[in-house]
């Protein structure tokens, strides 16, 4: 079968262009369902795009490479193709759009986009042996044991990262990156609950809190939640994006109230009998406390503390050191860093420099968005950028 374009990977970014690449295309995807991401993302409603979006929000190893793309399909752009789809949404926290129903409500939008713009989707389908040969792209198709050999003039590859296996994360784009020469930038769980020694923190699982947290020089005001593996919650998320195995990470424990100043001002109060514990409780939840009595000298009244204890006690409190074991890795990540090299590609049209037809879009490039519609939306403008190219 000869056509213009060959999509592989029918994830958000896929569907997405190929709704807009134009007639003769085929989007292929060795799931039984498109867009599967989509419908787990966001607890079942889809943070789909944010309301604040910039280069800034994303990291990689070209921090500019993104703006072009962003730029040319923004969220504004994205909002209004819900909008058109009759989709409610709502504004959830930071700027973060999710659906008012079911997140599967994109993946019908998308669908019913591809469907109309006469593209062909083709699931449960195993892509094999890839080639060029100078003008156009070989790949043999093969489905419920049939092979077909399909050739197109462009091949735009969607496949995503590697988190979560389960759900058929492959490393298929950097193996087609490797195989026509361009660079890979190693892939890392990114967006990933941090683990501890066993049981470090199961006294504390369940306990969620307003935080400060700092890892690699980023900074991220969100909560944190403890757990039995170890430490979860979007704060954590955030900075595992940026946190190397072996270094510390700093938790700031009440990042709206300082401590410091509280405490001494409570010195003086008639309640400053009360024992240092006691008043930690009314800053901060009563199970942290308790925890924290075992390492840190919370025994005593308030009123009998000198100033420079109440110091180093604010100063620990923080700047909670702690150098996590690892993270839970690409079984709960919900991005991948790293990725096809940005060096590699066009930032207007995603396309390959070396090898012209050959397109990455999506999480398989070296672009990674914080916690927060991000991700989806670069797919979305890396997928347009594509698209409007072809
Ligand atoms: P995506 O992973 O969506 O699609 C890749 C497609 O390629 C899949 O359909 C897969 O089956 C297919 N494929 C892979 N290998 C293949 C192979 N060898 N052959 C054929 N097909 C192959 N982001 C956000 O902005 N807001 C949110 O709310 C969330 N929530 C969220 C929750 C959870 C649990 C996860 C895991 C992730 C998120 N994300 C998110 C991240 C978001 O889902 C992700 O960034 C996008 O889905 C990336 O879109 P892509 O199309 O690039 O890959």
């Amino acid at each position: 079968m000869e056509i213009e374009t060959l999509i592989l990977g029918a994830g958000a970014a896929g569907l997405m262009c190929a709704a807009h690449a134009g007639p003769g295309t085929l989007l292929v995807d060795h799931a039984k369902a498109p867009g599967e991401k989509i419908r787990i993302s966001g607890g079942g409603r889809c943070n789909f795009t944010n309301l604040d979006v910039t280069a800034a929000n994303f990291h990689g190893q070209n921090t500019h490479f993104a703006k072009s793309a962003l730029a040319s399909f923004s969220q504004w752009d994205f909002i209004s193709l819900v909008a058109d789809h009759g989709i409610g949404w709502h504004e959830k926290t930071l700027g973060q759009l999710f659906c008012d129903g079911k997140s599967t409500q994109i993946v019908e939008m998308l669908t019913s986009l591809v469907a109309r713009a006469g593209a062909e989707l083709r699931l449960d389908t195993i892509v094999k042996d890839l080639s060029h040969d100078g003008t156009r792209f070989s790949a043999t198709l093969e489905r419920g044991g049939r092979r077909e050999i399909v050739t197109a003039r462009n091949l735009v590859v969607a496949t995503g990262g590697k988190s979560i296996p389960k759900m058929g994360a492959t490393g298929l784009a950097y193996d087609i990156a490797r195989q026509f020469d361009l660079d890979v930038v190693p892939p890392r769980p990114a967006l990933v609950p941090f683990t501890f020694p066993e049981g470090r923190f199961a006294p504390l699982a369940g306990v969620s809190l307003p935080v400060s947290a700092t890892a690699g020089g980023m900074r991220f005001d969100e909560a944190i939640l403890f757990t039995h593996r170890g430490l979860s919650g979007p704060a954590m998320l955030q900075i595992s994006s940026f946190w190397e195995e072996g270094q510390p990470i700093f938790i700031d424990l009440s990042p709206a109230t300082p401590l410091y100043d509280t405490l001494r001002a409570g010195r003086q109060q008639p309640g400053g009998r009360k024992t240092l514990a006691t008043h930690l409780a009314a800053l901060l939840p009563a199970r942290l406390v308790q925890f924290f009595a075992d390492t840190l000298p919370l025994t005593g009244n308030l009123a009998d503390q000198s100033d420079a204890a109440l110091r180093r006690l604010a100063d620990q409190l923080h700047a909670w050191r702690l150098t996590p074991a690892g993270t839970e890795g690409w079984r709960t990540a919900e991005v991948t860093a790293g990725g096809v090299s940005t060096a590699d590609l066009n930032s207007k049209s995603m396309q390959a420099t070396r090898v012209p037809g050959l397109f990455f879009i999506g999480e398989c490039v070296d672009v990674t968005g914080w916690l927060g519609g991000y991700n989806f939306q670069w797919a979305w403008s890396s997928a347009m950028a594509a698209a409007r190219w072809i």
